[in-house]
């Protein structure tokens, strides 16, 4: 993106891997605009910490439910990050509302914010659960940026997993992207979005997600009745390295698969956390099934030039922090 304006915008900015995206913008001397849904709450602190914030770092109210606030906060930005979406952490009520209308028709007005406001790249923070729940992709191929879940499979299939609010957010998630490489498609607005794993790594705001809740409900409960048997992973500084890289370097209209590492629970368990954590109680009989297997690529990230860091730094790195922030005591 050759002598493009240095303004962007990041929704949901106080988020896990948006608050990261924040920090690596900043690092690189963009103006950022932020979006926040309750500007001077306190959790945003860790933001106007970062460096350069100071200068560099507007936080603006909006929701994605509110047109013209996206609008106000993404005027006068080159690029938009979008990251803001619901990530329930427990059973939501009403799905269609809480999960799936901020998913979808928030992506939709972000998108139309942008092409009013004449914005010329947007790069949308997706999800593997957009690319995995897919019964007709055989069995042993890999799954890349060709492969879709589809909704009609999510809703009606008999997976135990997928009986929760975990259902809503793939169904979410799926629209969302497909509607979005749509929407760029439509309108010549350069849209890329990028689909990460579990997103592991240290936090920079004091509250967990519910990605980096995982560890530490593991190391407690000894990963027994955890129902997470396979693991993939990207880490949440290689996802924002990546969403800036296919920011400045992709092609329009693309898809990218984030993802570092894929591993069974007990893999991680014995030759990663009982070598560096040995006085938590695992359970000994961890174990995944086959089915439970995943084979995802980032092939093609990688060709764009990304690398990722090892898991067992994803791993220090994650409980570290949570031992500084005391969720694990
Ligand atoms: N965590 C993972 O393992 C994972 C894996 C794959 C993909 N993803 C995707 O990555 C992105 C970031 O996830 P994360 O784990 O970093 O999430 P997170 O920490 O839960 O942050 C989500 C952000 O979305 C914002 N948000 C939610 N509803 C909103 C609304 N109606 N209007 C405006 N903002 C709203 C929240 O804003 P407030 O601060 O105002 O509440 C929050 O900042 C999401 O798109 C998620 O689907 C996550």
């Amino acid at each position: 993106m050759a002598g493009e304006n240095k303004k962007v915008c990041v929704t949901g900015a106080g988020g896990f891997a948006a608050s990261w995206v924040v920090k690596l913008l900043l690092s690189q001397d963009y103006l950022v605009h932020g979006t926040v849904r309750q500007p001077g709450d306190s959790k945003y602190d860790h933001l106007n910490s970062l460096e350069k914030a100071s200068e560099n770092l507007k936080l603006i109210k909006a929701d994605l439910l509110d047109y013209d606030s996206l609008c106000s906060a993404i005027s006068g930005c080159s690029g938009v990050f979008h990251v803001a979406s619901p990530v329930p952490t427990t059973e939501v009520t009403n799905p269609e509302a809480e999960v799936v209308e901020p998913a979808v028709k928030g992506t939709l007005n972000v998108l139309k914010a942008c092409l009013e406001n004449k914005v010329k790249r947007v790069v949308v923070v997706s999800s593997v659960a957009a690319v995995v729940m897919n019964p007709n992709w055989p069995k042993d191929k890999v799954k890349d940026e060709s492969c879709w879940s589809d909704p009609e499979y999510i809703k009606t299939t008999s997976l135990e997993s997928m009986k929760t609010s975990k259902k809503w957010y793939y169904i979410a998630k799926t629209q969302a992207e497909s509607e979005a490489l749509e929407f760029g498609k439509r309108t010549g607005l350069e849209v890329v979005t990028v689909c990460p794993s579990a997103i592991l790594g240290p936090l920079l705001q004091s509250t967990l997600n519910s990605s980096t809740l995982l560890l530490p409900m593991g190391l407690k409960g000894g990963f027994g009745s955890f129902g997470y048997n396979y693991w993939t992973v990207v880490d949440v500084r290689d996802l924002a390295e990546a969403l800036l890289m296919v920011y400045k370097k992709s092609d329009a209209g693309e898809r990218y698969m984030c993802t570092s590492h894929a591993i069974g629970v007990e893999e991680v368990v014995e030759k990663y956390l009982k070598i560096s954590y040995p006085n938590y109680n695992y359970s000994d009989k961890l174990s995944h099934t086959e089915e439970e297997e995943e084979k995802l690529s980032s092939e093609k990230l990688q060709k764009l030039g990304w690398s990722y860091r090892p898991l067992e730094e994803t791993l220090i790195d994650s409980i570290e922090c949570c031992r500084k922030m005391g969720v694990l005591d």
